[in-house]
């Protein structure tokens, strides 16, 4: 059982957003459950910068694009590897002001010229790409001269709760303490404690504010409804092939909840922008 490569290979990250669903789960959990809407103040952390026009590469369900046409007239062009996303972006920004474009692309085969755009977005997508070095030099590339580039990027933390409730309960199942489905989670390709290696030499770093992303689920319902739409949980259960995971999770949970008084998950981020020399 390979069940360490799931992020990071594209054919299989294509099939994980094959649908809107699992994303639509934790981006409303991410939205509703932290102290302030994410996508709000992802906005407010770009007003002052001058944009007419933006890229969101890797845009998902539209959640920050969106946030930004909510806020100011700006053209989007909007580019996923799954076609479920680039759809689910377009009734998204339905029809705010400007003129928005949507193309299913990966950002490696993107076919844009240098110098495209004022603003471009790549958020919580690098992580999945396999040369990260490389997409993120073309993200650099589309940027003019002086323009952005701007990333939502995860804490080391991110989810530690959830992916420790998965760690304990595997080795309870009977998996070695060393079986890659318990080693560190894919997140930490690209995430705050590295991120810089990675950074092309024409962008310069002007700001990374935090977000205090902590989710305070209300139930252990909640912990499981939101567990159960991860990546990591499904490429693991999905090859055991029945319910024991989710089962022996439910327990520890239930286990924490008992303990702290209260079920707290982290899901902290960084915003990165970056300035085009
Ligand atoms: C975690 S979601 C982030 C979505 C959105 N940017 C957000 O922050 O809500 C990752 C998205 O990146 C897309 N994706 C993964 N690899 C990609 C690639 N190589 N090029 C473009 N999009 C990719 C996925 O289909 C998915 O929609």
């Amino acid at each position: 059982m390979d069940m360490s490569v799931y992020f990071n290979k594209q054919h299989l990250v294509k099939h994980s957003y094959a649908t809107t669903e699992d994303y639509r789960v934790r981006s409303d959990a991410w939205e509703s459950l932290a102290q302030q809407s994410i996508s709000e103040w992802y906005a407010a952390q770009l007003q002052d910068l001058a944009f007419e026009n933006l890229l969101d590469a890797g845009c998902g369900l539209g959640r920050f694009s969106t946030a930004i046409a909510r806020a100011r007239r700006v053209d989007v062009t909007a580019i996923d590897i799954a076609e479920p996303m680039v759809e689910a972006t377009r009734q998204a920004l339905g029809s705010l002001p400007g003129k928005h474009e949507f193309v299913q692309t990966s950002i490696e085969d993107a076919p844009f010229s240098d110098g495209s755009f004022d603003l471009v977005l790549a958020n919580l997508v690098l992580f999945h790409v396999p040369d990260i070095g490389g997409a993120f030099k073309k993200l650099a590339d589309f940027t003019k001269k002086g323009g952005h580039v701007a990333l939502l990027t995860v804490d080391f933390d991110w989810m530690s709760e959830l992916n420790r409730f998965q760690d304990h309960a595997l080795l309870k199942l009977g998996f070695a303490h060393d079986h890659p489905a318990l080693t560190a989670p894919v997140t930490n390709r690209f995430c705050d404690a590295n991120i810089m290696r990675y950074a092309p030499q024409s962008l310069r770093l002007i700001r990374k504010p935090w977000f205090d992303g902590t989710m305070t689920f209300p139930d252990v319902d909640g912990v499981m409804n939101f567990y159960t739409h991860t990546m990591r949980y499904k490429n693991v259960a999905m090859q055991l092939g029945n319910d024991t995971l989710r089962d022996t999770a439910r327990e520890i949970v239930e286990a924490y909840r008992e303990r702290t008084g209260s079920l707290k998950v982290s899901s902290s981020l960084y915003l990165y922008v970056f300035e085009k020399r």
